[in-house]
């Protein structure tokens, strides 16, 4: 199986890309988490990446093309990948369709996540992510049994420096002008599948699962 995951921030791209881990075996390729790794590690490129994404701007092409090649080269990649967050502009995509033919693994499908922006903001204000295993929990929808602490392993729950909501904003912002157009990118060639992407977390992958015909 080899995917894009498309849908506004907070659609629950992650959180479905987890679950189809679990259920397929293939990586996940998030290049939202690529980035927060480069960052925590201070490179240079996550020093630069930083600068945009507190803004809620996107990283440049260059960068993150880059990161995306060489993760895609990986023995892990052969048998299948989920791609989380890439590509987020028209340039993106065309660049990762030729990268993708070269290394002779083109797409099956683009899966949109669809969620209505009303519900968006919440989500990703209720967001926290623990900063052990990455398993993420909302304050609102799924809060973890203890404040601040992760059910699965006790790990600290933290919140994501661009889940406030100025930066928000501007990140829905850029999600409409730059990113939603590839829905149109990916119905023209004949890939795009859309998954409702509002109810229970389980119910959303039940839907995914028989929309990717993988069931
Ligand atoms: P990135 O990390 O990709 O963030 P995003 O696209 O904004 O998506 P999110 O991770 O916020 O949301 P999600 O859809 O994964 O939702 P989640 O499952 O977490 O990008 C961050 C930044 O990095 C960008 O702004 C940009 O600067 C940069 N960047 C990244 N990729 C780039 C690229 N290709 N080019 C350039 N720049 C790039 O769920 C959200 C919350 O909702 C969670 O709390 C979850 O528990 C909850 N939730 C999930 N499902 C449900 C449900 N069914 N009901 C209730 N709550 C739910």
């Amino acid at each position: 199986m080899r995917i894009v995951l498309l849908g506004a921030p907070g659609a629950g791209k992650g959180t479905q890309a987890k679950k189809l881990i679990e259920k397929f075996g293939i990586p996940q390729i998030s290049t939202g988490d690529l980035l927060r790794a480069a960052v925590a590690e201070g490179t240079e490129l996550g020093k630069e990446a930083k600068s945009y994404m507190d803004k809620g701007e996107l990283v440049p092409d260059s960068v993150v093309l880059g990161m995306v090649e060489e993760r895609l080269g990986r023995d892990d990649c052969k048998d299948g990948y989920i791609l989380d967050g890439f590509p987020r502009n028209t340039a993106q995509a065309e660049a990762l369709d030729e990268m993708l033919d070269k290394m002779g693994m083109p797409l099956d499908a683009a899966l949109n996540v669809d969620v209505p922006t009303e519900d968006l903001m919440k989500r990703l204000t209720g967001r926290r992510t623990c900063e052990q295993c990455g398993q993420m929990y909302n304050v609102y929808f799924n809060p973890p049994a203890e404040e601040g602490k992760c059910d699965k392993c006790g790990g600290t729950l933290f919140q994501r420096d661009d889940d406030k909501e100025e930066t928000i904003t501007k990140r829905l912002e850029v999600y409409r002008e730059q990113t939603e157009p590839l829905i149109d990118y990916y119905r023209q060639k004949g890939i795009l599948k859309t998954v409702t992407g509002t109810g229970a977390i389980d119910e959303i992958f039940t839907r995914v699962v028989e929309t990717l015909g993988a069931a």
